[in-house]
């Protein structure tokens, strides 16, 4: 089905072959990136509308980026100078952003559900999760997965590991269900206080112990310790957590040698991930940092700019 006039809700939402083709166009539009002026005229005249009720360096950047890319006129909400801090409901505010006539709203909220509720309030607009709270972070999956087909030209039966705190993370979620619908074998690792029962649903395999999880993986996932998610204590020292379950050079011995080590950022150097992994001949994180630019042009371009023909 065309992505066309459609909402960014979530991976769960996604068929493989919706999935397929936002990948193949984030692909062409990377050669944009090579040029004296990165820019080209696609969506002039279309808005887009940064809403984020939650901190970003990545997502955010790389969304007013893309959307600059492509010739859309940006607004970056700024929440907390915004009618919100009177009170002002987040329905309200959607819908008095949509009387302005923007064409598309990327939204992150602390709140789970947050873009499926502007999805049913706001009409005529299409709306982008950049961030649900602990649901899902699907242009991240996106994004990863591009990342995994530029070194390893396949995402069907790759070994991931995906290794942390798995209760709070998004892009975990998101992640879980893009690599199984593409056909990954996925293993979810971390301390047992930070692995929801939820997640075998997903048909993933599940392990407290990382030399299981990482013994002849293809691609590990590192994910952050999500300190302001967390209510409670998981675990007892950040030092233990780091023993058990942050990644270093004696740990990688398990995977394969051509394996490749991600994470979405922000880091927490030397709890989850040893600075010398984070930086050596392992690491792609910043190329998925720059991947998410493509993938963010492709998902504008293709909820807006394509139409039916020219997916096909
Ligand atoms: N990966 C990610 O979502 O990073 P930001 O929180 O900086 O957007």
């Amino acid at each position: 089905m065309a992505l066309h006039g459609r909402h960014l809700l979530g991976i769960e939402e996604l068929s493989g072959d919706d999935i397929k083709l936002i990948l193949t166009t984030s692909r062409s539009f990377r050669e944009i990136f090579t040029r004296a002026i990165k820019k080209v005229p696609t969506l002039r005249g279309k808005t887009v509308i940064n809403l984020f009720f939650e901190p970003s360096t990545r997502t955010r950047s790389s969304f007013e980026i893309a959307a600059k890319r492509l010739s859309a006129d940006t607004i970056n909400f700024n929440v907390s100078s915004s009618s919100i801090v009177k009170g002002e409901s987040l329905i309200d505010t959607g819908r008095n952003l949509q009387s302005m006539a923007p064409d598309i709203i990327v939204v992150r909220h602390t709140d789970a559900g947050a873009p499926h509720l502007l999805a049913r309030c706001c009409k005529g607009l299409s709306i982008v999760n950049a961030g649900d709270g602990m649901h899902e972070h699907p242009t991240q999956a996106l994004l990863d997965a591009l990342t995994i087909l530029d070194h390893k030209n396949k995402i069907g039966g790759l070994k991931v590991a995906i290794i942390g705190d798995i209760a709070h993370s998004r892009v975990a979620r998101s992640n879980a269900l893009l690599l199984k619908k593409l056909g990954a074998e996925v293993w979810i690792c971390g301390p047992p206080t930070l692995i929801p029962l939820e997640i075998r649903q997903y048909g993933v395999q599940v392990t407290f112990q990382m030399k299981e999880a990482l013994e002849d993986a293809d691609i590990i996932m590192m994910l952050r310790t999500q300190k302001e998610r967390q209510k409670e204590v998981f675990y007892p020292s950040v030092k233990e957590y780091s023993i058990l379950y942050g990644l270093n050079k004696q740990k990688m011995k398990w995977a394969k040698k051509t394996a490749i080590v991600m994470h979405p950022g922000p880091i927490n150097r030397g709890v989850e991930i040893d600075p010398e992994l984070a930086e050596g001949e392992y690491s792609v994180i910043l190329e998925q940092v720059t991947n998410g630019v493509a993938v963010r042009m492709a998902v504008l371009y293709l909820l807006l700019g394509a139409s039916e023909e020219m997916e096909a």
